[in-house]
């Protein structure tokens, strides 16, 4: 009996799941639930209470552990005088009350002590496992088919968004002589004998001499932390970087191929629907979490109502929880715009277009000069636009509360007068031109230090640009494939026709009746604020007229050609860019491709270095003048990508290089200590930076009669001045998608060139298998 009392939480929670797995296939939903309310502070409390308690609790869901503990109680109350484990709790007193806190205290106990060790199996067999991985899928090996089917069990009992994350394991240290010996394996390409044997010297002296010590301080840090690289890398690769933000860390997107049928009013509806349901999703956990839970979620929190606010040497994040407004901007004026009534009802999409409506249409909106120009200021470099912040918003008490309004928006809606913005077959510049403007703005239409900025243009295209210290790829991908799915699956849009027509026969004074219109942030603007906003926005015109950016919808064929070669669709495409990388610079350089790291807790990325010695042989072999054949040039590239996923999975568990250099360069740099080796290190630039837009829920229709509903992908700003930047996705079965960046100031590049080898070297490494 108590057997089964101990594991009654479990035993009924998968009777539970197994009744309803068995009952019918799940109906096409939404991605996250549609509420219809905004949560009260007493809801928010008891939902995020309720969260906790199911987050220690996963994987028994708190109401069969309610109802377990229930019955023990009862059981125990009922066998008082027999149940030897009662006997066990002291007597500390007479009468009931005491009693009762016995029986309270044992049936806890019975029922918790399957759940700490559910939890402790989890923790340290099924979240640590990473084997299957490395392993045949077709043949996996035993301890992998036990893996798979506490998988398929976990699965009856989805988790929250972040119920896995405190089971997910810490980062262990690597050791040291094995990240040396891979980062002197990734480099032999990318320098002279002469260097290399530096290079090797000053290596061996790191092993001999100043390492150990910097690991040992390493691995000391590490035992206090679930993570010894992210606290670091987001105060070192972002908050502390004083340049400005757009086009250096900033990233940009578009949205689908096909040109949605809106009106700017009713798309921006659309946008701020869609987003804010999915801002109060991530607050409550329902959100789907990737990979069944495997990935780390605990970034998702920094994504909307946030505010990256500029220090003096440092900028740090604030969280505004869950906002019930959102910020536009129009015509040079700030507007705030509630997604809420004074009820806390939330606006459908046809009460939010009324409300574009209005604003688009509200006479003399227009606001000239540097007053119009206000958002420039934060295009700045930090430390100035920390000054700026202080002088001309936190001590003028007007600004300052518009400020806090400006900075709480849940995220910002751009409503700008663009109308060229397109996917064109015909024209590529279209897209090219759109995908930069996403990437660098209009110098005064983004408020930078907001998390999310989404842009409409007048004829109904949007893309948006991203602060990159919250979050990385996956959450970004993950939001947008969301948006993605809302857009094709769920939310509606009425025949262009019928939208005109509302338009025009708009009545602004009947609207009012039914929702609130968009109220107008006022800023005061002093003269020195004035010729600061014009020295910022000049300074970013300079920086946007520099970015070359060349994008290129590859429509040819797609991952399922790649796949039928024999190769990874990432590691082909990794390979087409060296080849075209080679033709365009004449030598191998230095190769970022970001990774995930995330199975560990709280993580970020690892860097995939692209370059190997099979990648080299293999663009040698194409260059060569026909000296090896097709069937050897293929057989190269299948090595090369072979070997490039193997790197891959390398980073996935914790067999990169550069995170723990990295880190050991911060050590050494915190305990003063010299060390030549990490100082070449980290002056390395990655003259090719890349980045692979993933398939991350797997629920978008992207083939077949949807090939136009595809997502355009991503952009970033080419990190080296001197180098390109790639950013790619596969557009489901049948294209690919790469956005080249780089800048005019730079002899060296040319994106268009880029682009250009690119193509060819995609044609010429498909020809390989025909
Ligand atoms: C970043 O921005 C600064 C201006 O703040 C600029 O000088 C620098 O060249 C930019 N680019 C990079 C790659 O840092
Ligand atoms: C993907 O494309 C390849 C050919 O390019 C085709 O053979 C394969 O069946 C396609 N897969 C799907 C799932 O459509
Ligand atoms: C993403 O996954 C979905 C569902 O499996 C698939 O239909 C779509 O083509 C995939 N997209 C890409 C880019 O692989």
């Amino acid at each position: 009996m108590i057997f089964i009392l101990r594991f009654l939480p479990l035993l009924l929670q998968i009777i539970m799941s197994l009744r309803m797995a068995t009952s019918g296939k799940k109906p096409v939903g939404p991605p996250f639930p549609l509420f219809t309310r905004f949560p009260s502070k007493i809801e928010r409390a008891g939902y995020k209470l309720y969260n906790y308690v199911d987050n220690s609790l996963y994987p028994v869901r708190p109401f069969y552990f309610g109802v377990s503990l229930a019955a023990s109680a009862a059981y125990f109350s009922r066998f008082e005088d027999s149940s030897t484990l009662l006997q066990l709790v002291p007597k500390f007193g007479e009468g009931t009350a005491a009693q009762c806190v016995r029986v309270g205290i044992v049936s806890l106990t019975t029922v918790s002590l399957p759940v700490i060790f559910t939890r402790f199996i989890l923790r340290h067999f099924y979240f640590k496992y990473k084997r299957w991985l490395f392993e045949n899928p077709k043949k996996p090996s035993t301890l992998t088919k036990v893996w798979g089917m506490l998988r398929s069990l976990l699965s009856l009992s989805p988790p929250l968004l972040k119920s896995c994350d405190a089971l997910l394991p810490s980062l262990p240290v690597p050791a040291l002589e094995e990240t040396v010996q891979r980062y002197l394996e990734s480099i032999r390409h990318l320098h002279s004998k002469e260097e290399l044997a530096a290079i090797d010297k000053m290596a061996d002296d790191f092993l001999k001499g100043e390492g150990p010590k910097v690991q040992r301080f390493t691995k000391l840090y590490s035992l206090f932390t679930d993570n010894y690289v992210t606290d670091f890398w987001e105060k070192y690769a972002y908050l502390y970087t004083r340049s400005s933000l757009m086009i250096n860390s900033s990233v940009a997107h578009v949205d689908l191929f096909v040109d949605t049928p809106a009106t700017q009013a009713v798309r921006a509806a659309h946008i701020a629907y869609t987003e804010f349901l999915s801002h109060l999703a991530i607050d409550r956990q329902t959100y789907t979490p990737l990979g069944g839970g495997l990935v780390c979620a605990c970034h998702y929190d920094k994504m909307y109502a946030v505010a990256r606010v500029p220090g003096e040497k440092i900028d740090h994040l604030e969280n505004h929880g869950i906002s019930r407004h959102v910020l536009v901007l129009f015509n040079g004026g700030i507007y705030r715009v509630d997604v809420v009534d004074e009820k806390d009802r939330i606006y459908s999409i046809d009460q939010l277009t009324d409300i574009f409506i209005e604003l688009l249409t509200r006479p003399d909106t227009k606001v000239e000069g540097a007053e119009g120009r206000v958002p420039a200021l934060t295009h700045d470099k930090r430390s100035e636009w920390h000054v700026n912040r202080h002088r001309f918003f936190e001590c003028i008490p007007r600004n300052k509360k518009a400020l806090k309004e400006i900075e709480s928006a849940a995220f910002v809606i751009s409503l700008t007068s663009e109308e060229n913005w397109d996917y064109d077959l015909e024209n590529r510049d279209t897209l090219s031109r759109f995908m930069k403007s996403m990437l660098t703005g209009e110098g005064a239409n983004r408020w930078v230090d907001k998390s999310l900025n989404y842009i409409v243009g007048r004829n109904g295209r949007c893309g948006g640009t991203t602060e990159h210290s919250i979050a990385d790829g996956s959450e970004f991908d993950h939001i947008m494939e969301n948006f993605v799915w809302m857009e094709n699956e769920i939310v509606d849009y009425p025949p262009l026709d019928v939208q005109l027509a509302r338009e025009k026969s708009f009545n602004a004074a009947e609207a009012e009746g039914r929702v609130k219109f968009a109220e107008r942030i006022e800023i005061e603007v002093t003269q020195e604020m004035g010729s600061e906003i014009d020295r910022c926005f000049s300074s970013h015109e300079s920086s946007s007229r520099d970015v070359d950016m060349a994008s290129l919808v590859f429509r040819n064929w797609g991952k399922g050609r790649i796949k039928k070669c024999g190769c990874s669709p990432d590691a082909f495409v990794q390979m087409a860019i060296q080849l075209a990388n080679y033709r365009d610079q004449g030598r191998f350089v230095l190769t970022y491709e970001a990774a995930s790291s995330r199975f560990f807790a709280n993580s970020r990325t690892e860097t995939l270095r692209s370059v190997t010695d099979a990648s080299c042989e293999f663009v040698r072999s194409m260059q060569d003048g026909g000296k090896a054949d097709r069937a050897q040039r293929a057989s190269l590239l299948r090595k090369a990508c072979e070997l490039h996923s193997t790197h891959n999975r390398d980073c996935m568990v914790n067999k990169g290089v550069d995170r723990h250099l990295f880190v050991l360069f911060v050590m050494s740099q915190a305990t003063g200590t010299s060390s030549p080796f990490l100082n070449h290190y980290i002056q390395q630039e990655w003259l090719l930076s890349t980045s692979h837009v993933p398939n991350v829920t797997n629920t978008m229709k992207e083939d077949g009669e949807f090939v136009d509903k595809s997502w355009l992908g991503a952009s970033f700003g080419a990190v080296a001045q001197t180098g390109y930047g790639v950013c790619y996705r596969f557009a489901g079965n049948h294209s690919i998608c790469a956005h080249i960046s780089s800048y005019h100031s730079a002899r060296n590049t040319d994106s268009y060139r880029f682009r250009h080898h690119l193509e060819r070297a995609f044609l010429e490494l498909s020809a390989l298998f025909d």
